[in-house]
């Protein structure tokens, strides 16, 4: 999903690349002498969002060492294998404000103060369990492949470098074993630590480790859980206030975005639920931060203002797509003259909210502000909620609780949509023990939906649902306006057909010859949606015709017609109508046809 042609962000990352790459302050990491080789002039720029598109620039395909941009991942590994309380015991998680490789460990217990500076990662990589030294390399490669996609591998000649060096990194090593953090042999840990240290990615590789960490832990190009989405917030906890050692201050104040640089010269940034952006260009400042790396950063967070703390609100005007009752939008089911006169005096009982986009607290609780201000209480409210993207977990605790509340009134709540919202089903099934009994989910299709709030408003105010019966055919809509001579013509080439429950009568390309006239019974139109969901177009019920279009238009069939329940019907074929007779249906199909039009108006533009 790489580079569309018409694309903002990539003219934006042009224009920023050609006016940084004059910036030439900084100097390449020599401290490890395999370091010094690298290009100053190697620039690249990597956007990756949490959709999984990736917008890069410059020199993207570059390979470097990720050095300590490796250090939040592997304490992420650390935590998915041993659980908060055993790494926090041996890692704390205090910014030190002092620089990376500084030898700073707590007076007495010998912790360092984060993972994020040399000691408390080489602590973290000592936790890497694994019953042999490659076996531990194997599963730090293997947690990198789940965040970059691909299989990784160590630069060797880099992590010669830095093991032939490294000797303030072999004592914090050996001062962390004496302590106890460092448990078994320190030299072992201390290399798989330079071994992490050496793995290789490039620009966009560094953009997706960071997409990762913004998508709840899940890659977003490969859908693989990367991390679990219980250590996320706590990576970039740490990356917040540690991740750039001496500048992570002033960094969250001017950038405002959890991040960590590498002395090979990536720097990557993550807007949590947004975006990463990684930069690749080894000048470094003194604390070891790339300079490009940090001024790009810092004019994409001014310009764009992603600054965590520039608060994201939605209102409730946004959240609510529209708002109806059911005596002004009614379900597809027909209904009998009797039952339509009650739904329009009953159906305020009923009240629909259509939500729409991401529902976090904010909008969550100003939308049940409003519902809960509504003067006449309804007594089945329906939450749509299709057109809602994603449902967070306080907004979900919200509409939980209120729907269990309103439970215990007596009300009904149901959330309508919900199929493809699992984590939202999930977590309000352990908040309420007893949600299924209510029923809340029970129901995916508004149209359904509103039409078992209709059943019972009905049943409550005494009428059947079902109280259609039988009708004769002279009693059916058709026969009403037709005249007495057409009324027997009717009668005597119309044939008797019986369906059983789920019988199809027809399906959408059969030829389109006959018209049916239900006597008994219950039928319904419908067609399959995008993703083959059954979308009912409307129900016939005794009276009703249907199968009439073809007799106007021609052609096939447009819709699929089944039977619900045992049903008979009157069968005309088109061919036996006379000339009279088919010219008196067609006036009063068109006078059926003008009064639903107008009626369904708003019924079409509310069930979709
Ligand atoms: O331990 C070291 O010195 C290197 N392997 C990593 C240091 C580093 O990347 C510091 N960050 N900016």
């Amino acid at each position: 999903m790489d580079q569309p042609v018409i694309s903002a962000i990539n003219h934006y990352l042009e224009q920023l690349h050609r006016e940084f790459a004059g910036l030439t302050e900084g100097e390449v990491a020599s401290y490890i002498p395999e370091l010094s080789h690298a290009d100053p002039a190697w620039f690249g720029i990597a956007i990756a969002t949490v959709d999984g598109h990736v917008y890069q620039v410059g020199d993207t395909r570059q390979g470097f060492t990720i050095q300590s941009a490796s250090k939040p991942f592997v304490y992420g590994l650390a935590l998915e294998e041993h659980g908060l309380d055993y790494v926090l015991n041996r890692v704390g998680v205090e910014p030190s404000g002092e620089a990376f490789n500084s030898i700073s460990l707590e007076p007495g217990t010998g912790r360092p103060l984060n993972p994020m500076i040399n000691a408390g990662a080489i602590a973290t990589a000592s936790m890497v369990q694994g019953d042999s030294d490659p076996a531990r390399l194997a599963k730090v490669l293997g947690m990198f492949e789940r965040f970059t996609g691909h299989p990784m591998k160590v630069d060797e000649t880099v992590y010669l470098s830095e093991r032939a060096t490294g000797h303030r990194n072999r004592a914090l090593a050996h001062l962390m074993h004496g302590f106890g953090i460092v448990e078994g042999n320190p030299e072992a840990s201390l290399d798989l630590y330079f071994r992490q240290c050496s793995v290789v990615v490039n620009c966009r590789d560094l953009a997706l480790l960071g997409a990762c960490l913004a998508n709840n832990g899940i890659n977003p190009v490969t859908g693989v859980r990367a991390l679990s989405e219980k250590h996320v917030p706590r990576v970039l906890s740490v990356m917040g206030s540690c991740g750039m050692y001496d500048y992570s201050g002033e960094w969250l104040y001017r950038i405002g975005m959890p991040a960590k640089s590498g002395v090979g010269g990536g720097l990557l940034a993550v807007l949590p639920g947004q975006l990463a952006i990684a930069v690749f260009s080894p000048p470094l400042d003194p604390r070891g931060n790339s300079c490009r790396g940090i001024a790009v950063c810092e004019r994409i967070s001014d310009d764009l203002k992603l600054h965590l703390f520039h608060p994201l609100r939605s209102t409730t005007a946004s959240t609510i797509r529209v708002a109806y009752r059911a005596n002004e939008v009614r379900s597809r089911r027909t209904r009998s003259p009797a039952q339509e006169a009650m739904l329009s005096q009953q159906g305020a009982r009923v009240q629909v909210y259509e939500l729409q986009g991401e529902l976090a607290f904010g909008a969550t609780e100003s939308l049940l502000e409003a519902v809960g201000q509504e003067g006449d209480e309804p007594d089945f409210l329906v939450f749509d909620m299709r057109h809602v993207v994603n449902v967070d977990h306080a907004a979900g605790w919200l509409l939980i609780e209120f729907a269990r509340i309103a439970h215990g009134q007596g009300r009904t709540v149901l959330f309508v949509g919900c199929d493809n919202k699992y984590p939202f089903q999930r977590r309000a099934r352990k908040q309420w023990n007893g949600i299924d009994e209510a029923g809340v989910f029970a129901l995916n299709d508004i149209d359904r939906a509103l039409e078992w709030c209709e059943n019972r408003l009905l049943e409550r105010n005494g009428l059947a649902v079902d109280e259609m019966g039988r009708v004769s055919l002279a009693r059916s809509a058709l026969c009403a306006g037709l005249d007495a001579v057409h009324g027997e013509e009717l009668e005597r080439i119309g044939r008797r057909v019986e369906y059983r429950p789920n019988e199809t009568v027809f399906r959408i390309g059969d030829a389109g010859d006959a018209l049916f006239i239900v006597l008994h019974g219950e039928l319904e139109a419908h067609i399959h949606g995008p993703h083959q969901e059954v979308t009912r177009l409307s129900t016939f019920i005794p009276g009703n015709y249907f199968g009439e279009l073809p007799l106007a238009s021609g052609g096939a069939r447009t819709a699929n017609v089944r039977a619900v329940t045992h049903a008979t019907c009157i069968e005309v074929s088109y061919a036996a109508l006379s000339e009279g007779l088919k010219v008196g249906l067609l006036s009063r199909m068109a006078t059926d046809l003008a009064r639903k039009l107008a009626g369904q108006a708003r019924v079409q533009k509310v069930l979709g």
